[in-house]
């Protein structure tokens, strides 16, 4: 068995709305929505669990009613940080069999998933327990201390780390309960849990896309609608080709320069 698990028990401060940003619409649907359908469209997906702030569980109720989503088997309020909310949906999660339960954990504010990298997390767990999907950093990233530089990494090691995170149950479980033990412990993602706590498990990486970004700031909303546009359909899955033909025969206008 399958399930994802929608983490959208955010309140979205750095977007700085009262309303949090999964419920912002873009291309006229809230952006947890078009969340939902990625996984609601995926046939190796067999259950959606979603996790939600706690004000607005209604809200998300009435949006898999108003979409028929027919996977969607539960809406529970989440925790108070993004790694309590991910305890949470282990916790609803129990009675499924941790050695062949697949779990994918996955942002609700990233609208643009798309289906190739569904399928290659869930195929990954075939043979791995734990996977990740990351994209190269087109940016130099550097360690700093205050406003100072410490460390340069190499650029061609680093990559950007994005969701969905998958598990076998039992394995996530696992670091989790481990994690829970350590007073220290503090993590942004699920990966971070697995590698901390249960080091001796490889964490395999699927390629994932550029297209696959989180909503974060203010701008994103924009980036991501714009987005919507060129997909034009609901299966925004965007390779070379398609770019191709979107800007064939237009006129790229490069500002700057001289
Ligand atoms: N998330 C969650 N539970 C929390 C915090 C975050 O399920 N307590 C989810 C968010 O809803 C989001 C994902 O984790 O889909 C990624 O987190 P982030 O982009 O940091 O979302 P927010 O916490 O909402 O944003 P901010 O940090 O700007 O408040």
């Amino acid at each position: 068995r399958t399930i994802a698990v929608v983490l959208a028990g955010g309140s979205g401060q750095r977007i700085g709305l009262s309303t949090p940003k999964q419920l912002l619409k873009i291309a006229g649907k809230p952006i947890l929505e078009h969340t939902l359908a990625i996984f609601e469209e995926a046939p190796e997906i067999d259950e959606i669990i979603v996790m939600m702030n706690p004000g607005f569980v209604r809200d998300a109720e009435a949006i898999t009613r108003k979409a028929g989503f027919q996977k969607v088997t539960r809406i529970l309020p989440g925790g108070t940080s993004r790694n309590a909310t991910t305890q949470l949906a282990l916790d609803a999660l129990e009675g499924n069999d941790p050695a062949t339960t697949k779990v994918l954990f996955h942002d609700a504010v990233r609208p643009l998933l798309s289906q190739r990298i569904v399928v290659d997390c869930v195929r990954a767990l075939d043979e791995y327990t734990a996977v990740d999907v990351a994209i190269p950093s087109s940016d130099t990233i550097i360690e700093v201390d205050d406003d100072t530089i410490t460390d340069v990494p190499r650029r061609a090691r680093l990559r950007r780390g994005q969701t969905p995170q998958a598990f076998r149950l039992g394995t996530i479980q696992n670091a989790y309960a481990k994690a829970w033990q350590d007073p220290g412990f503090e993590a942004t993602d699920d990966c971070t849990v697995v590698l901390r706590y249960l080091p001796e498990e490889p964490i395999f990486v699927v390629a994932g896309d550029e297209h696959n970004m989180k909503v974060t700031q203010p701008v994103d909303i924009f980036i991501a609608d714009k987005l919507f546009q060129l997909a034009s359909d609901s299966t925004p899955e965007f390779g070379e080709d398609d770019y191709r033909e979107r800007f064939a025969g237009r006129t790229v206008v490069v500002f700057g320069g001289s």
